[in-house]
Parts: C-alpha cells; structure tokens; sequence
C-alpha cells in the first residue's frame, strides 16, 4: 500500500503522528476518515507510510518531534499531545482540533501529599515550559531539572522533591510509591496544522481535515 518517497509532492498531504499510544489510539480515527494503514505497514520499520488514501501519507515520528516537522513544513499537518503543544512557544502552527483520545493528565506528584510544601523546590519533568508557568504563577520558586524519561525515579532517588508528568491510570505513580498532589492540565491528542501550509494549499488541507473532524464526531456517537 505504502510508497516510500524523500519528495513531498504538492497535491500529498503529509501527516506527522507521535508514535506510541497515540499512534494506537489515533489509527481508528484515521480507519474512519479513510486514511487507515495497512498493518503490515505499521509493524515494519518503515517511517513514512502510505494510507487508503492516496493523497495522505504519516509520517511516525517521536511525540517530541511532531511540532518540528510540522513548524518546518515537512508535515502539512500533525497528531501531537496537548502537553507537547503545552511547551510550545512558537508562531507557526495552529492548534485545529482536540481529537478527544489518549485522554490523560499532567500533574505534580511526590513523595507524600506535602510534598508541594516547602520554599525551593526542585522539580523533575521533561515539560520545562508548562512546570516554570505553573511556578511563576503559584509565586513560587522552584528549581526545575530537565529529565527526559522515567520521572518517576526523581523523588525516590533524592533528585527532586516533586515531578510533573502525565499519569493515565495512576498505576505507574502507585507503583512507585508516588501520590498526584495536584493536577495542572487535561491533556488529549490533538491535531495541528503548519500555518505556512494552510496558506498555500488550503483547499487540500480542509478537506482533509474536514475528514478527521467527521471521523471524530461519528467516533464520539459511537
Ligand atoms: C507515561 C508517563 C508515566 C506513565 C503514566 O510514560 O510519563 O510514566 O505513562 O501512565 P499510568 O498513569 O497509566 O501508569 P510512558 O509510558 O508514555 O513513557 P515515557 O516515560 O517515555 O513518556
């Protein structure tokens, strides 16, 4: 079904999705709007993959990575979550529609339930920006380290005092001994669009959209 090509042709909209769970969560609503990919195209290596229809194309990226190729142009539009949206701080991209799965939240959790006392902080999280928003805003100071992966670890190792991270189930906090002290955002997959894009081929890109938007509609009903 796939076409694996490095051009991206004019009248092909590109489709930029986060591996992972969105990618699971998101392929039925890609099934409903007409853009499903074939399976064996997903359980190969392969990056760029075609869908039913001919005129779309995803490209499976690191959910960290989805707003860069789309900010560059190098995907018309993307699949992202609103926490990566979150740390966002650029101009070029529009935030089109809240697919309402991989519903989730990002939260602070700790130690124990006071952990959010105390007057400096230190804070583990990969989400730096939506961590330092929150801080400025609560007046308070906190000192925020960078982490890229298993926040978790922070509090148990003595790294930080709190985390700020995504919790689904709770499972993986409850795991490790952690409690959710507050929560700071709902967090969903949503889909974006390149502002540079949507200005020279708006007709092809509303129409796709037009596709997705429908799909999650009907999948809502459902
Ligand atoms: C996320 C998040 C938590 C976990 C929460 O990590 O960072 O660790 O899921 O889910 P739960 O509440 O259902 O247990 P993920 O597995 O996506 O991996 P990551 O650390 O690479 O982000």
């Amino acid at each position: 079904m796939s076409k694996q090509t490095n051009k991206t042709d004019a009248d092909t909209t590109n489709i930029a999705l986060a591996k992972g769970r969105i990618l699971q969560s998101a392929l039925p609503v890609f099934g409903a709007a007409g853009m499903g990919v074939a399976p064996q195209d997903l359980d190969s290596r392969r990056l760029i993959v075609g869908t039913e229809s001919p005129d779309v194309r995803m490209t499976i990226v690191r959910s960290s990575d989805v707003l860069t190729y789309v900010e560059h142009g190098a995907a018309d539009l993307g699949i992202v979550g609103k926490d990566m949206l979150m740390e966002y701080e650029g101009n070029n991209i529009y935030e089109v529609l809240d697919l309402g799965i991989s519903c989730c939240r990002l939260v602070i959790a700790g130690c124990s339930p006071q952990s959010l006392q105390g007057s400096h902080l230190r804070v583990a999280t990969k989400y730096v920006k939506s961590a330092a928003r929150y801080f400025a805003a609560a007046g308070k100071q906190a000192e925020i380290i960078r982490l890229y992966g298993s926040m978790e670890l922070a509090p148990l190792t003595g790294l930080a005092d709190i985390i700020i991270d995504l919790v689904d189930t709770g499972n993986t906090l409850k795991a490790n001994g952690l409690h959710e002290i507050e929560e700071i955002a709902p967090i969903s997959a949503r889909l974006v669009a390149s502002k540079a894009a949507m200005k020279m081929r708006s007709t092809q890109l509303e129409e796709v959209i037009g596709r997705i938007r429908n799909a999650v509609e009907v999948e809502e009903v459902l």
